[in-house]
């Protein structure tokens, strides 16, 4: 009997990060972080749609608006260097696969905005095709495959609230079982990460730079749902850089600032700004308050942890 679907669809999400310590360069131009991954309500869908012809192919359009606002669709590409491609074409050469898939990508993160939009789609991608094609790998099978193609895709994979290490492939469990209120402040354009990386190599030059350690006093402060705690110790070491190369973001974050947020930090490489509320009316005012202001694009209240990508049906 053929149990493999013909069309499965997986949500996976977006992800900030609570916490960002960034490393020297290495020598294969990567960083290594200490980072606590923390995924997003807010999410984009991959359904897999069966090719018995063999092809790859991928077409990308925009969710529902009203979680994430307008997303910019035609900055993503359509073709085989799209990221989900990527991931499908790694699985199928991984698994041996004859049979093709078509894509089609639900986007809801923000392109290029520090928010793993790529790496999700490539998550829910390995998960919907290994539905499509019943490869049999597992979860870990598919991190292995994922971190191949992007930093953030293993964590796309697993969820939640975590510790990453390496390169950001390197994944272990943190105790955080309080939900947290987020608003994203969502700016015109995107940032481009190894840009932001080669801006804080150039601001660091002339410092010793030490190996990055998450503060124990913040996972303590995750661990008992302390808010004010968490929001003291939001930051990260490539927001200097990417103040340096979007400067109107400071506006942002002082603007948080002003309508109380617990605390604010620029997501990954920007140039989304994360802030904590203090619940869910206060990011909803937060929200509305950011984008009366004008200091953004658009401003979405969301929640974390959520789960990591995950599939939302399949049928034969
Ligand atoms: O792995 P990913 O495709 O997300 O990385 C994009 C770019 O970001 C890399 O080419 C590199 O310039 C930079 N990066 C880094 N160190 C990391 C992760 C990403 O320098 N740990």
């Amino acid at each position: 009997m053929d149990v493999s679907a013909q069309v499965a669809t997986a949500r996976a999400p977006a992800k900030i990060n609570i916490y960002l310590g960034v490393g020297p360069r290495r020598r294969d131009g990567f960083h290594d972080l200490a980072t606590v991954f923390h995924a997003l309500r807010v999410g984009d869908d991959v359904v897999a749609e069966r090719d018995d012809k063999g092809r790859v192919t991928v077409t990308v359009e925009a969710g529902e608006a009203g979680d994430s606002g307008a997303v910019d669709v035609d900055a993503v590409p359509a073709d085989e260097s799209n990221l989900a491609a990527r991931a499908a074409q790694s699985l199928r050469r991984y698994a041996g696969v004859e049979c093709g898939v078509h894509l089609r990508i639900v986007k809801r993160i923000p392109v290029a905005g520090g928010l793993a939009g790529g790496s999700a789609d490539a998550a829910a991608a390995l998960l919907a095709c290994d539905s499509v094609w019943d490869t049999g790998c597992g979860k870990a099978e598919l991190a292995t495959i994922g971190a191949r193609l992007g930093s953030d895709v293993p964590f796309a994979l697993h969820g939640g609230t975590v510790l990453g290490s390496g390169r950001g492939e390197r994944l272990a469990p943190v105790m955080a079982p309080v939900r947290l209120h987020w608003v994203l402040a969502i700016a015109e354009g995107g940032l481009s990460t190894p840009k932001v990386y080669g801006q804080l190599d150039t601001m660091r030059a002339a410092s010793m730079v030490p190996a990055p350690q998450v503060p124990p006093e913040l996972l303590t402060a995750l661990r008992v749902g302390d808010l004010d705690a968490v929001g003291d110790h939001l930051a990260n070491d490539l927001q200097p850089a990417a103040l340096r190369l979007r400067p109107a973001l400071q506006d942002v974050l002082d603007a948080g600032a002003d309508l109380g947020a617990v605390g604010g930090v620029v997501s990954g490489s920007g140039p989304t700004v994360a802030l904590l509320a203090r619940d869910e009316r206060h990011a909803d005012q937060m929200a509305a308050g950011l984008v009366a202001r004008q200091v953004c694009r658009d401003a979405v209240a969301t929640t974390g942890a959520a789960s990591g990508a995950r599939l939302i049906s399949r049928s034969t």
